[in-house]
């Protein structure tokens, strides 16, 4: 593609959370006329196009993207929502869906199709403990069908207790009625209730926002869900929910210890353990699964965003034998089987996909690139650090990569979400596209949030933080280049 077109102006908006207009003179282009006349776009207040062009994409290659008006860009969103995780043009992913539309391109889910059947074996195989894996094709239906088992399963055989759910305060699952219960951000629920019952929700763990003076953040915060348990009564709870890196609510990484001590809460009360890895799997962090950093044997987790890296929707619900088991107890009982339906889990054009993607990441090695290119892209943004007093803190593991922007950095007073913005639309302007929270938890929408495709190489992820570098220094001021220690 041809190098950038001169940017002028601010947009208003991330694209990671809207649809972000840069004002020009209003576009005739017949994509951007009928885009502005008839789509709704998720996220966003439409007043702003009256005066500006909405974004409209035509094509990409790689980590980059073309507008109708024929800009470039670098997309350090994978999509605007850590989706297209191995770039974009991947004729090969293309190939496989059209190869499998023309042979069968769907069938309900009470029968199999072939690559459901080979994707679900593939699968499972980097998944040690889990071997069943239930189709639909968006994150939040994905844990949909957890809730409904772990239902189920207390109603079936718990006399019908244990159907209350854990979900953590930061963390997101979902933009259905019930995920939305399920979700640890305020803002993303506000005006939609009422909520669906029997959600609770455990405090978050990101260490840097200390919500106890103890030095072992990581055992604090996870006797901090323990304690929760007892409050409410270890035999109303079945289940814990929980990001393995919080993503949108600000990439946060869990701090030493917890993890396994989350495992052993969870044995201990005979809770089950739900693992939301639709940011985090297949590759993003620098393992195959977030969980697999830290040694964690969870009951369920459930995928969509990269399982086709975008070429098609498709979401995975991966659970163990022993919860499957549960469903086929009894073939007499009518009600005993898991009753729910996914029209789109029939597809094939998900899991064809989704094979080619399993292969492109094994044969380019792109769980490797994720942590190799992440860890640069933590070296880079850590030297930022030390010049910009706007970056709070810098964290995140693999290519999921979280920027915590503050206006007072020794009182760790968050950035307000306008300037978070502007930070966004500088980049833009500068033909990157970054990520930031927003919307989600009032007062700390204050994170930029970075997600390269893993195909991500040295360069790019060098022109990403030289895009911030500037970005930073145009927002918050010339950047202080005395090094100074960062608390
Ligand atoms: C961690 C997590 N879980 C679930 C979802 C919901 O996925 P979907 O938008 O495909 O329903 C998201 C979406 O951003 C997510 O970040």
């Amino acid at each position: 593609m041809p190098p950038p077109a001169a940017q002028t102006g601010h947009a208003q908006q991330s694209p990671l959370s809207d649809n972000a207009g840069i004002p020009v003179t209003l576009s005739d282009h017949p994509a951007i006329t009928a885009d502005r006349a008839h789509v709704w776009h998720h996220l966003t207040q439409h007043r702003r196009f009256e005066t500006t062009d909405p974004l409209v994409f035509v094509e990409g290659q790689g980590l980059r993207l073309r507008d109708a008006p024929g800009r470039e860009f670098l997309d350090a969103t994978s999509g605007g929502v850590w989706t297209v995780n191995l770039g974009y043009g991947r004729a090969s992913i293309a190939q496989a869906i059209h190869d499998q539309l023309v042979r069968l391109p769907y069938f309900a889910g009470t029968a199999g199709t072939v690559p459901a059947a080979l994707y679900a074996a593939r699968l499972v195989s980097k998944m040690p403990g889990l071997s069943r894996v239930y189709y639909s094709n968006s994150g939040s239906e994905a844990n949909e069908k957890v809730f409904k088992m772990v239902r189920q399963i207390a109603h079936r055989h718990r006399g019908g207790r244990k159907s209350r759910i854990l979900y953590r305060a930061r963390d997101y699952h979902g933009t259905t009625i019930a995920a939305l219960s399920a979700g640890g951000q305020p803002q993303r629920a506000a005006q939609f209730g009422p909520l669906t019952p029997g959600f609770v929700e455990v405090p978050h763990c990101l260490e840097y926002r200390r919500q106890w003076p103890e030095g072992d953040y990581g055992a604090r915060a996870a006797r901090a869900i323990e304690e929760v348990i007892l409050r409410e009564g270890p035999d109303t709870i079945g289940l814990l929910c929980l990001e393995p890196i919080t993503a949108g609510g600000g990439v946060i990484v869990p701090p030493e210890g917890y993890w396994p001590l989350v495992q052993d809460i969870c044995r201990r009360h005979d809770i089950l353990l739900h693992i939301d890895e639709v940011v985090c799997g297949l590759g993003r962090t620098g393992a195959w699964f977030g969980y697999q950093h830290y040694g964690v044997k969870p009951d369920f987790v459930t995928l969509a965003k990269g399982v086709a890296s975008g070429y098609a929707a498709v979401a995975c619900t991966v659970t163990t034998e022993a919860v499957f088991d549960l469903f086929k107890d009894d073939p007499n009982d009518p009600l005993g089987q898991f009753r729910d339906i996914s029209t789109f889990g029939g597809c094939t054009a998900g899991p064809a996909a989704a094979l080619e993607v399993l292969r492109i990441i094994e044969d380019e090695g792109l769980v490797e690139n994720a942590a190799r290119m992440g860890a640069r892209l933590l070296d880079n943004l850590r030297a930022l650090q030390a010049r910009h007093t706007a970056i709070g803190e810098v964290r995140g593991k693999g290519l999921l990569v979280g920027i915590e922007l503050v206006s007072d950095r020794g009182l760790r007073t968050p950035a307000p979400e306008a300037a978070v913005q502007q930070v966004v639309a500088e980049a833009l302007a500068r033909g990157v596209i970054l990520g930031a929270t927003t919307r989600a938890i009032a007062g700390f929408n204050n994170t930029l949030c970075l997600a390269p495709a893993l195909i991500a190489t040295a360069d790019d992820i060098d022109r990403i933080a030289d895009v911030i570098d500037r970005s930073l220094a145009h927002v918050f001021g010339t950047a202080d280049t005395r090094t100074t220690p960062c608390e």
